[in-house]
């Protein structure tokens, strides 16, 4: 089966500065690939070129085999790309049910167009209803996004990504800031995602529970691919290894 996202030899820079260099990769449909690598490695540059959030200077994307690189961010959501965005102040006043309702008509509205506004309204928040049931989340549908916890608000940025029904899911660091047993919970719902279908692209610096949920790894340094395969054989992986202990040695010079 061909590979539902490509990545082939991206590249983005910065002034002077290869951010990503010459990297590929591909995921298939239900499968979940970590992006791993220690910080300033260009994870995130990585998946903003994917996206169309950031540049792209070299290489190309494809998504079922067509060409996106060059296209706009809400053309590829509407091609079947989910992304996370930070959840800006006008919407944190709205409910939790509402911003998921936002993001399904950002992804329907060409569709939509000749729709009554009311339609789409209640079509957008059913969908959003069903969303939310997914992720666990549908008892603060009702509350505001700025006033829910952490670990609601990280599942609402999931939920968003979801609203309009992806074949890909792309997210930066979905776990950072909750604690273990939230993390290990949001784990295993986005393994869940995987598992029924959708390919899953993720950024994550939480190592335990990346090697628990990956399928396959993609290990980046300082712009580089430096190994791609399965969690447990790269993590015995001597260039894998440097890459982390070279990290943890940096840190331990800065103090
Ligand atoms: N908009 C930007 N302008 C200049 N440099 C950037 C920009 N975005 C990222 N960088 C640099 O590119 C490198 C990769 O950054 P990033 O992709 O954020 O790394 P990671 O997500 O792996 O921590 C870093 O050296 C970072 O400082
Ligand atoms: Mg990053």
């Amino acid at each position: 089966m061909p590979a539902l996202l490509g990545a082939q030899a991206l590249a983005v820079h910065f002034g002077g500065l290869r951010a990503v260099n010459e990297v590929s990769f591909d995921v298939a449909a239900g499968e979940l690939l970590g992006l791993i690598g220690p910080n300033g490695a260009g994870k995130t540059t990585c998946l903003k070129a994917i996206s169309g959030q950031g540049p792209l200077h070299g290489g190309q994307v494809t998504f079922e085999g067509r060409r996106i690189g060059t296209l706009p961010v809400h053309r590829r959501v509407m091609l079947g790309i989910g992304i996370t965005h930070q959840i800006v102040r006008p919407l944190e006043s709205l409910t939790v049910l509402d911003n998921v309702a936002f993001a399904w008509g950002h992804r329907h509205r060409a569709s939509l167009l000749a729709a009554a506004l009311h339609v789409q309204r209640d079509e957008a928040r059913a969908a959003a209803r069903a969303v939310l049931g997914r992720l666990g989340i549908a008892e603060f549908a009702e509350r505001a996004a700025g006033e829910v916890p952490l670990g609601v608000r990280k599942r609402l940025e999931v939920a968003r990504a979801l609203a309009g029904e992806p074949r890909l899911l792309l997210l930066d660091e979905p776990l950072a800031g909750l604690n273990s047993a939230e993390a290990s919970r949001l784990a295993d719902l986005i393994r869940g995602l995987a598992d029924g279908g959708l390919a899953v692209l993720l950024i994550e610096h939480n190592l335990g529970e990346v090697m628990r949920m990956c399928d396959r790894l993609v290990v980046l340094d300082a712009g580089r691919k430096i190994a791609d395969g399965e969690p447990r054989a790269l993590m015995s992986d001597p260039a894998v290894v440097r890459a982390y202990l070279g990290e943890e040695g940096d840190d331990a010079r800065a103090g």
